[in-house]
């Protein structure tokens, strides 16, 4: 298609895909599952997965947008037209990750203004169930955070994508680091430390593995066609391995810092960091209310997972947008206008489904945790499955036309035909079973 957006330079590609990388999957979902999965011994697995096993989708999810200079639809169209099917299978994931992603979304907006106006909360558990449950507000929050990203897929690929992430992205890392200077300094930090790296080896089991794998996938943003789309904003770059690396290496290093930022903070308090999904909204903001000028850490901390998860929210709209204008010639405008539909539609049911439609259960779970389950347990793993058979056996891609060392290479070529693809059909069935 002519007139493809691209990106301004392999700076601005790089800081796009580590901010779609970047997000929830860091500093909400990483510390908690992490905590849930006995520390240490998760986070070296996850080290050693995220180094090793998941570098491959990733580089070939990118060398397929790069190689066809296309869409997901159109990539998969490319190598066979029977295909598409399972190219549609990625902007319609990305529409259903977006519809529960926002509502997190809506719910830091909250907590934003609660640190800002130095809000006094009683019971924090009991706060973040009364807020979630409250139908307009948290309908309107995820609303608002929808149209804060779209805001900048509306802008398009230079005016709009990169130059978020050229603003946000540095200021999370500035944030980051201040919020780490400052758990770290609390009395008793190094409990934290300790649980995040002396390890307990009787931890180890299957499920623990699977989650780490699961986690890998979703905080890389493979299997849901958003790097894809950006690979395919590619124009000069011959060193897609290396973006591959750089992308690993940043995302790897903040869901760490995040960990350091978190865990000592929750040690010096004596708390668990085993409590779940409401460890940022209701562990942490205790924590805050405890010290002084904790209202100023609460906003600055809240504000850190705001810039993370719009950088990723706007990669996650580029997929089924940018799949409407190559596919059906629609503007930027009209495409923007009809996902905006359909994800605040999703997104006000997952909203709900913390109070009004609590009642509505698909396969025992509520809107909200049925779309998590389906999307990061099946549709994420089988959208990353058929990437890798289809960049192998369709597109014949080869490791040695990004690798320069022949041993990777090979082991790069065994990886993506046979050995992703038998461990990603092994989540998926451990899933769904
Ligand atoms: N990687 C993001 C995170 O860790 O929060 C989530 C995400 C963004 C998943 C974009 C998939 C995606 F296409």
């Amino acid at each position: 298609m002519e007139n493809r957006p691209s990106w301004s330079s392999r700076y601005s590609f790089i800081l796009a895909a580590i901010g779609s990388a970047v997000g929830l999957g860091n500093i909400w979902r990483f510390p908690y599952i992490m905590g849930q999965h006995g520390g240490a011994v998760f986070l070296i697995t996850y080290l050693i997965l995220i180094t090793t096993i998941c570098f491959i989708p990733l580089l070939a999810e990118l060398a397929i947008g790069k190689i066809t200079q296309k869409e997901c639809i159109g990539a998969f169209e490319t190598v066979n037209p029977k295909l598409k099917f399972f190219g549609l299978m990625n902007p319609i994931t990305g529409v259903l990750v977006a519809s529960f992603y926002f509502v997190v979304g809506g719910w830091i907006i909250n907590y934003i203004y609660l640190g800002l106006t130095n809000f006094k909360i009683e019971n924090h558990a009991q706060y973040f169930s009364t807020f979630t449950q409250n139908t307009l507000p948290t309908c309107i929050l995820s609303l608002l955070f929808l149209i804060a990203c779209m805001y900048f897929t509306l802008r398009g690929v230079k005016k709009g994508i990169e130059c978020a992430n050229k603003i946000m992205m540095p200021l999370f890392a500035l944030i980051l680091l201040g919020l780490i200077v400052f758990s770290l300094s609390l009395p008793n930090a190094q409990a934290g430390l300790e649980y995040m790296f002396k390890p307990d080896f009787s931890k180890i089991n299957t499920q623990m593995f699977l989650c780490a794998l699961g986690q890998a996938l979703f905080t890389l943003s493979i299997g849901m066609g958003a790097l894809l789309t950006y690979g395919s904003y590619i124009k000069e770059d011959k060193s897609i391995a290396k973006s591959a690396y750089t992308i690993i290496f940043f995302d790897t290093m903040f869901a760490l810092m995040a960990g350091i930022m978190i865990f000592p903070a929750i040690f010096s308090f004596g708390l668990e960091p085993s409590s779940g999904a409401g460890l940022v909204f209701i562990t942490l903001p205790y924590i805050f209310s405890q010290i002084s000028f904790g209202n100023v850490i609460f906003a600055l901390f809240f504000l850190l997972l705001f810039f993370a998860a719009l950088t990723s929210g706007i990669s996650i709209l580029e997929v089924p947008v940018a799949s409407l204008i190559e596919r059906m010639k629609y503007s930027r405008a009209k495409a923007c206008f009809v996902i905006f539909v359909i994800v605040a539609i999703i997104s006000i049911l997952a909203t709900l489904s913390f109070g009004l439609l609590a009642d509505i259960l698909i396969f025992k779970k509520s809107i909200f945790d049925f779309l998590d389950f389906l999307t990061a347990n099946i549709l994420m793993p089988i959208n990353a499955l058929v990437l890798c058979l289809v960049a192998s056996f369709g597109l014949k891609i080869k490791g040695e036309m990004f690798l320069e060392n022949k041993i990777v290479a090979k082991l790069f070529d065994i990886g993506l035909r046979y050995v992703i693809p038998i461990v990603l059909f092994g989540v998926l069935i451990v899933g769904l079973i």
